[in-house]
Formats: structure tokens, C-alpha cells, sequence
């Protein structure tokens, strides 16, 4: 197994350190890189300012309540908007691998990430503020780690191998 996908973990603390845009934009490359239904690449990034960061984790909290997600995206260096640019069937399974391609080319420059789902809540919202009127599928945070979590708990491979009858 790749160490990267051994080693990649969900990181919820950043370091205050600037990481260079080119850098942002080669870990981007590897999303591109990634298998997509047809071929059709949907997948479309937005880097945002810390101004349009600062705004979307207020309102977070503001529906929500305090929580780790709106903490993130209040701190992380750098927070990128995923959008879906068309509606074909397969999109977001394709969209998928490119957020995975691009979390684990993080991991391989020893560089944190996260995977933000929880942005789907503020949806209408982001779309007024950045006026993007793609579908929003998810955020990726990326920055220098300041934690170093223990690997979550998974499935063993006997509880996900499934037989048939037939
Ligand atoms: C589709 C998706 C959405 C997620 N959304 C969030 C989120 O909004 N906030 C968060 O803290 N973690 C989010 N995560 C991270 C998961 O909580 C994390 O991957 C899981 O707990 C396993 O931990 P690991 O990534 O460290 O292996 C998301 C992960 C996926 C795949």
C-alpha cells in the first residue's frame, strides 16, 4: 500500500506558516490527474481570501453552533471550494477521486488537509458570497499540520467482503 494513503489522516490544526500558491497549485495537478466518468473532469477549485474564509465559518457557526469545521476554515492557510460543472450522472463519484488524489499528493509533502463536507450546510450562502453558481460539492483545507492524530478505527477486511449466494 502507498504510505501515503497509510499515513493521511483528517488534520483539524494548522500551523500559523504560509505555504507558497505554486505549491497549492502543483498539489491542484494531482486532482486533475484523477479517473473521471467519460473523461469529462467536472471537478472546478476556488482558492478563497481569508476575508471569504473568515465569512463562511462565521455563518457556520451562526447555523450550527460552535464547532471543529468552522475552526478550521477560520485558521487553515489555505481553503479551496469544490464545484461540480456539470450535472452528468457519475460527477460527484469522479469529483471523489479528485479530492482523494489531492489529499494524499498533501500527505506526500508532509502538508495537512481535510476534507469538508459540512460546507454543503451553507451552501446558498457561499454561492451569494463568492458568486459561483456551480454546484458546490465539498472544501479541502490544506496547510502545515499541527497535530498529529492517531489513525481512526476502520472496518477489518472481514466485516467488508461481502458474499453471494449465486
Ligand atoms: C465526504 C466527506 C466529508 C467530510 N466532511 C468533514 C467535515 O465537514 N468536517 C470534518 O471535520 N471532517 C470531515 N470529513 C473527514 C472525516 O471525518 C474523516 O475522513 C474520517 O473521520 C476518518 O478520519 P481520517 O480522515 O483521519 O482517516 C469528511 C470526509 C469525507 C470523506
Amino acid at each position: 500500500m502507498l504510505k501515503e494513503i497509510k499515513n493521511r489522516r483528517s488534520i483539524r490544526s494548522y500551523k500559523n506558516e504560509d505555504i507558497s500558491i505554486d505549491i497549492i497549485k502543483d498539489i491542484l495537478k494531482s486532482g486533475l490527474m484523477a479517473p473521471s466518468a467519460k473523461n469529462n473532469q467536472p471537478w472546478r477549485f476556488l482558492i478563497v481570501s481569508q476575508d471569504v474564509k473568515t465569512k463562511i465559518s462565521s455563518k457556520m457557526i451562526e447555523l450550527v453552533g460552535p464547532n471543529k469545521t468552522a475552526e478550521v476554515i477560520a485558521n487553515v492557510p489555505y481553503l479551496i471550494l469544490v464545484y461540480n460543472s456539470s450535472d452528468e450522472y457519475f460527477n460527484h463519484l469522479s469529483i471523489g477521486a479528485a479530492i482523494e488524489n489531492i489529499l494524499l499528493e498533501c500527505e506526500n509533502r508532509n502538508l495537512g488537509s481535510l476534507w469538508i463536507g459540512y460546507i454543503k450546510k451553507i451552501e446558498d450562502y457561499v454561492k451569494e458570497l463568492v458568486g459561483v453558481e456551480m454546484e458546490l460539492v465539498s472544501a479541502i483545507a490544506i496547510g502545515v499540520k499541527d497535530e498529529n492524530p492517531l489513525p481512526r478505527t476502520r472496518l477489518n477486511l472481514e466485516d467488508i467482503l461481502i458474499s453471494s449466494n449465486r
